[in-house]
């Protein structure tokens, strides 16, 4: 690309459609905003260089203008093939300031619709800081945090160290996934151009915080097994996002994506939701909320009995898999809807997956199942003709289809998970010494922070504590107002 920068994008002359978007979201954000008012002179993130991968949509563009407003240098990639909004990309790279000619912004890299081989190209772009390091005089040569959704840059820190020490990437055989195959071969070729990067890169780093539930997840994960290399903040668990982004974002962004994908009636019809933890719960309700007859499936008891006293029908997917029109999975588990059900399934039957990983659907066998044959209806999606001689309509190839179909949650409820995001940054790099390696969430007068940015654009009039009821309840006036194991 022709900036002072190099940035790589689908379109940059979108970046003006992208500018007018920006500014509508940053009027429903005001959690973001509040957070400029209050840090944009003192600049807590000054020196900050932000690797970021998450979706690069509008929403997220607000968080990286404030990220950048409170200090920090940033250069992002999507978490996501299917994800970014590409005037919203384009906006990021010409900046506030800048022109489409001569962009200002900051070195993105995601375009709407990119291979996996690009995913990974994209992905250590954001690790290659050495433009910033030439232009500030300075000797390194990566971030110093990182800003995930999913773990994936997380992920490939991890594995790049891994396989530098052992001085080998392993051969793709390995693993029985292509995804796999493709971090190893992006791996392989970092790897081949300098022997010590990552573990380098691994050392300057000063943690991240994880934005999702399967992140978080795998975070837990190499914690567990002692080889988590840096802290890490787990926003998701922030009540002002998972109880927020993962049910009410959900709750409006699917039935978003099935109307713009399909356009089918949801009314009167019989939908099948697998999982029925935050996004479960979201999606469980705005389809009952279209008049759809919803069953819910769980393996955990307790999320099954919750179900089912909100007036579900909780089943096993093979017992009801003929009757249903609409499925949607959002567990952040694997091979939940496999061949063997959609050989079952009615004619044009709908899949749509709302977890984070496109192996919810058992995509990978759905490609080599012998007679099966993919035709494209549209852009993210595809009817599948089945040897049953029935067809089922795959929403973005099993990805995330309500930011594959759709454009994601809408702002003002990831105003609320980004808040808690720029906040999370804010600690781990103000106060690196509060957060030994490990997995911390943030503590709940952060949270209840949060939630307070976001109460007058709604008109709410919250209740104040006297003194005196603050006594007899054993709380400050101020907060926090629970326990720490209270569940909301
Ligand atoms: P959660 O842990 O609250 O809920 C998942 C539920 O699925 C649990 O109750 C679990 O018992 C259940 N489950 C697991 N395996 C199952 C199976 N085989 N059949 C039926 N139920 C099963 O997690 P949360 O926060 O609801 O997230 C779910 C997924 O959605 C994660 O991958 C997360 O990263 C992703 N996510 C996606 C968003 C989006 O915009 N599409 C937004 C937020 C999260």
């Amino acid at each position: 690309t022709s900036a002072a920068f190099r940035y790589k994008i689908a379109d940059i002359s979108l970046a003006e459609a992208g500018r007018h978007q920006l500014r509508l979201a940053e009027n429903e954000m005001p959690g973001l905003m509040a957070l400029r008012t209050e840090f944009g002179e003192s600049k807590p993130l000054a020196g900050a260089r932000i690797a970021g991968s998450l979706h690069m949509t509008v929403q997220t563009a607000v968080l990286i203008e404030t990220l950048v407003a409170l200090g920090a240098q940033v250069r992002w990639a999507s978490c996501n093939i299917f994800s970014t909004q590409d005037d919203a990309a384009a906006a990021i790279a010409v900046g506030p300031t800048g022109t489409a000619d001569a962009p200002a912004g900051v070195p993105v890299f995601a375009w709407k619709g990119e291979t996996l081989v690009e995913y990974w190209w994209c992905t250590t772009q954001i690790f290659d800081w050495s433009d910033e390091a030439a232009a500030a005089g300075e000797t390194w040569t990566g971030p110093n945090l990182i800003l995930d959704d999913g773990g994936d840059a997380t992920m490939l820190v991890h594995k790049g160290r891994e396989f530098e020490q052992a001085r080998a990437v392993p051969a793709d055989s390995d693993s029985d996934s292509q995804e796999y195959g493709v971090i190893l071969a992006a791996l392989r070729v970092s790897l081949a151009a300098s022997s010590d990067r990552w573990t380098g890169v691994a050392a300057d780093l000063l943690g991240v915080t994880e934005e999702t539930t399967t992140g978080v997840h795998r975070l837990y994960e190499l914690a567990a097994g002692e080889s988590l290399l840096f802290p890490a903040i787990n926003v998701n668990d922030s009540v002002t996002k998972s109880k927020f982004d993962n049910k009410y974002g959900i709750r409006h962004s699917l039935p978003d994506g099935l109307n713009r994908a399909t356009d089918v009636l949801i009314g009167g019809k019989v939908v099948f939701v697998a999982g029925y933890g935050d996004v479960g719960k979201g999606a469980a309700e705005a389809l009952k909320g279209q008049g759809a007859r919803v069953i819910v499936s769980e393996i955990d008891p307790i999320n099954a009995l919750q179900a089912a006293m909100d007036g579900f029908q909780v089943a096993r997917l093979e017992s009801v898999v003929e009757d249903v029109d609409i499925f949607v999975s959002g567990t952040g588990n694997f091979n939940v809807i496999r061949t063997e059900h959609m050989l079952r399934m009615k004619h044009l039957a709908i899949i749509a997956n709302v977890g984070h990983f496109d192996n919810e659907i058992d995509m990978a066998a759905l490609e080599v199942l012998a007679g099966a044959e993919k035709v494209q209806i549209k852009p993210q999606v595809d009817e599948w003709r089945l040897p049953s001689g029935r067809s089922i309509l795959v929403l973005s190839e099993g990805r995330l289809m309500n930011l594959g179909n759709a454009t994601g949650h809408p702002s003002f409820v990831m105003s609320n998970s980004f808040t808690n995001q720029v906040l999370a940054q804010i600690e781990l790099y103000c106060y690196p010494e509060k957060y030994p390696v490990g997995v911390y969430v943030l503590p709940k007068y952060l949270d209840e922070k949060v939630a307070r940015l976001h109460l007058n654009a709604l008109g709410v009039e919250l209740t104040v504590l006297s003194p005196e009821q603050a006594d007899y309840l054993g709380i400050p006036v101020d907060g926090p107002y629970k326990v720490d194991h209270y569940r909301y």
